[in-house]
């Protein structure tokens, strides 16, 4: 009887893609000043690598075909991030290469109720690598490299395509926190988070996820702490050209400007499929 039992449900199963997502842990969301300071601190590694990318020559061809050489770069990389589990559920890092995790389905057996997180099947990855190759890149006009090599040595391929793999994940993997904001968000208001997701009104949830305070405070800090580098850089008297210190601090407005952009979206997306 047991048995027959057991053979029954796993006739019932719908299929092995589900019975996968029933073995995934559960998450839970840490709260949203928790994640405020956990953004905050990831300010400071994001405008370091930034800094020493604008400091590095830039070879324009590397970013041509739409990042032809960028992206073969970024894919032999992420072929070994993957091995290693570093896309895996949970880790809130996601390949700009690679096929992304696999998103969550809510079943009556594998509920997720609030604070719980739903990994959902939006990317955000494809508008980062835009913004870096239509906005950022061009910033990047230094024809030689102000930097600490005794020889002057001016262009090398791979410790430029190593900051711009390193620059990427780290925008991607900030704005990728978005979706445990969005939970904590979705968790502090299930009622009206619900009506806004069954009526899959995107422009409502906008609405509720946007803080345009929090934002000002975003950008205000961000843009303190460019001045505080290129300040630090040019005291310890690195050898930069006179536009260093703008050129820097107008990189840095229009990244974390596409950082709340994109987070903004990734929030609105995983609040969209949150009841699947
Ligand atoms: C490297 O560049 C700096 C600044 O232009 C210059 O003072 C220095 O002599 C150069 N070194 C070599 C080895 O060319
Ligand atoms: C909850 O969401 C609704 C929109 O559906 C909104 O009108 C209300 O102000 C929100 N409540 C809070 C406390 O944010
Ligand atoms: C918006 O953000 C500010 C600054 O973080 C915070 O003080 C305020 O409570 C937030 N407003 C809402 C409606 O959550
Ligand atoms: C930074 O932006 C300002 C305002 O758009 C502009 O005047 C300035 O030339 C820019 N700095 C550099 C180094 O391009
Ligand atoms: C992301 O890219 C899509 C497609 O190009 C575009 O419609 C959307 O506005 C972009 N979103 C953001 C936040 O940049």
């Amino acid at each position: 009887m047991q048995l027959l039992e057991l053979v029954c449900a796993a006739i019932t199963l719908p299929s092995l893609a589900v019975l996968a997502h029933v073995d995934r842990p559960t998450l839970t969301v840490p709260g949203l000043v928790q994640i405020r300071d956990i953004l905050a601190q990831l300010e400071a590694p994001i405008i370091s690598t930034l800094t020493e990318r604008i400091n590095l020559a830039t070879d324009p061809t590397l970013y041509s075909n739409n990042g032809k050489g960028l992206l073969r770069f970024l894919e032999q990389h992420e072929v070994i991030s993957a091995a290693s589990g570093r896309y895996d559920y949970g880790k809130l890092e996601y390949p700009f290469t690679l096929p992304p995790v696999a998103p969550d389905v809510s079943t009556s057996r594998n509920a997720f109720p609030p604070s719980r997180f739903h990994q959902d099947s939006f990317s955000g990855n494809e508008n980062i690598t835009a913004f870096y190759l239509n906005t950022l890149v061009p910033l990047f006009t230094s024809k030689s490299s102000f930097y600490y090599h005794l020889d002057n040595s001016t262009i090398n391929h791979d410790a430029v395509l190593n900051l711009d793999a390193t620059l990427l994940a780290l925008l991607s993997h900030r704005a990728h926190i978005g979706k445990i904001v969005a939970e904590t968000k979705y968790a502090s208001n299930v009622t009206g988070f619900t009506d806004l997701i069954k009526a899959q009104d995107a422009a409502g949830i906008r609405v509720l996820v946007t803080n345009t305070t929090q934002e000002s405070g975003v950008l205000s800090q961000a843009s303190t702490a460019a001045a505080a580098f290129s300040d630090a850089w040019s005291k310890s008297g690195a050898l930069v050209p006179g536009s260093f210190a703008s050129n820097l601090q107008n990189a840095t407005a229009k990244l974390f400007r596409e950082l709340i952009d994109i987070t903004t979206e990734i929030e609105v997306q995983y609040l969209l499929q949150r009841l699947r």
